[in-house]
């Protein structure tokens, strides 16, 4: 008890907080709802994108209400631990085929777009019926990305963020809300 205490104080401290977790449940409810709307009576593969997406992804099954299924893929980028660098591979493959299927890619972040680009080109050409993204947070807004998202959690700003699954080397991953690493400053 004492050392959870003493956890969640010291993760506060390093953190500046930009979604808390009642933000974070409340928008995932009215994505959730938004894609049950819009999927009625059919059958939906979510193709979650490891590792960052696995949080978002299993609350927002969770609320969903449509027939679904959950795929697993991973993608890798070089690069530093704070921005991309522009080559992308394909560390871990879909198990089953998409081809027919209606397709929904779920996003942790887009931020120059460039692998959600690579997904979604590679998924085009597996010929799904209906292929869409969702993504909970996004920092392309303004950048000419190219990329059309359905479905969008949060805009945030330019800046790298970590929790609710979001690493920064692999850390603060289990953070329950979305922040501003203290220690960005420090590395950029
Ligand atoms: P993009 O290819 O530049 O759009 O970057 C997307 C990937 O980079 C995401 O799936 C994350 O893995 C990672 N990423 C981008 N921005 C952040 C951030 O602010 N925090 C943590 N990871 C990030
Ligand atoms: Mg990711």
């Amino acid at each position: 008890m004492r050392d959870r205490a003493l956890n969640s104080m010291v993760a506060v401290e390093g953190f500046e907080v930009l979604i808390d977790r009642d933000s974070l449940a409340e928008r995932i409810s009215e994505l959730a709802a938004q894609i049950s709307a819009d999927y009625r009576d059919k059958q939906v593969v979510l193709v979650v994108v490891l590792k960052g997406s696995f949080i978002f992804a299993a609350d927002l099954v969770r609320k969903l209400e449509v027939d679904h299924v959950i795929d697993f893929m991973a993608i890798g980028s070089y690069g530093s631990s704070q921005s991309s660098s522009g080559a992308v591979r394909l560390l871990k493959d879909l198990s089953h085929d998409i081809d027919g299927q209606n397709v929904i890619i779920v996003e942790d972040i887009v931020d120059s777009g460039l692998t959600l680009g690579y997904i979604y080109a590679n998924f085009l050409a597996r010929k799904p019926k209906s292929l869409e993204v969702v993504a909970l947070l996004d920092k392309s807004w303004n950048k000419d990305a190219g990329l059309d998202i359905k479905y969008v959690g949060f805009k945030i700003p330019d800046r790298f963020v970590v929790g609710y699954g979001l690493d920064l080397d692999e850390r603060y991953r289990g953070l329950p809300y979305i922040a501003y690493p203290k220690e960005d400053e420090d590395n950029l």
